[in-house]
């Protein structure tokens, strides 16, 4: 399992400053979370742990290890998830191991145990068109958590979902992550997403992005949205990023 530290990193791309000394750690099996504005670089910190960035300045190391490529132990699920179009959701979700070279029979035993865990047997031969967009986004889960990943790295992975499928989708996660020990770091615009869901919610200023606050709960879960607890930290939050009301 792993810790993942983000030590005093700046980063650049070319004369646009777009993270100024982040500095943070998520320790193993936690569950943090990411609020901030748009374009202050959230995007680039999962991109930075999953190793397709380097920073300017400053290090992403992975249980002291510095990280300099991806990992298939770092799986990064993006923004809008790119499943292929051409493949059904078995060989969607079996297209990791294929690269790995893992042979055609362990490969069907461990798609089939992944789709049942994400509430999808039965749709082994759809493709993505002849799906909702929550079961898209399953797959694309699915397509994660197939190679056992040690730290799983969402970014806004339920935008693009309804409200009501969206809460679902939230518990199904928490299920998945319970247990398995993953280290997991989800970046979101929503804040009761975040509260609902993360032990621990960094937030960040409008570029360049610094981390500006750190919250920590250990509200149990299930967790109650109406519980003062909740109301009180969402409050915290909302404050943190300076989001005002409006006059008129
Ligand atoms: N490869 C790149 N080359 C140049 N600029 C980039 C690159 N990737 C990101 N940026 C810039 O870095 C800034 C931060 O982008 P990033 O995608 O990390 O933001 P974000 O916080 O994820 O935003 P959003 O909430 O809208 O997804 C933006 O101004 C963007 O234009
Ligand atoms: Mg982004």
């Amino acid at each position: 399992m792993q810790t993942i530290q983000i030590d005093r990193v700046s980063k650049k791309f070319g004369q646009l400053e777009v993270l100024s000394d982040i500095d943070f750690t998520i320790e193993k099996g936690e569950f943090a979370a990411i609020v901030g504005p748009s374009g202050c670089g959230k995007s680039t910190v999962l991109r930075m742990i999953a190793g397709l960035e380097t920073a300017s300045e400053g290090q992403v190391l992975a249980n002291g290890q510095r990280i300099q490529k991806p990992d298939p132990q770092r799986v990064l699920i993006f923004q809008e998830h790119a499943l292929y179009p051409w493949r059904t959701v078995d060989d969607n979700v079996g297209f990791g191991l294929e690269l790995a070279k893992v042979p055609a029979k362990e490969r069907r035993i461990r798609v089939n145990e992944v789709l049942e865990k994400v509430g999808l047997s039965g749709f082994q031969s759809y493709y993505p068109s002849q799906l909702s967009g929550g079961m898209k986004q399953r797959v694309s889960i699915a397509r994660a958590l197939v190679l056992n990943p040690e730290v799983l790295l969402l970014d806004e992975p339920y935008g693009a979902l309804d409200a009501i499928t969206r809460l679902t989708m939230q518990n199904e996660l928490i299920k998945l992550w319970r247990g398995s020990g993953m280290t997991v770091l989800l970046i979101t615009h929503d804040i009761d997403e975040a509260v609902y869901l993360a032990d621990t919610i960094y937030v960040m200023s409008p570029r360049p992005g610094r981390i500006t606050e750190k919250f920590q709960t250990a509200m149990l879960r299930p967790r109650d949205r109406n519980s003062s607890e909740f109301v009180k930290l969402r409050h915290q939050i909302m404050d943190s990023l300076d989001i005002g009301t409006y006059s008129i």
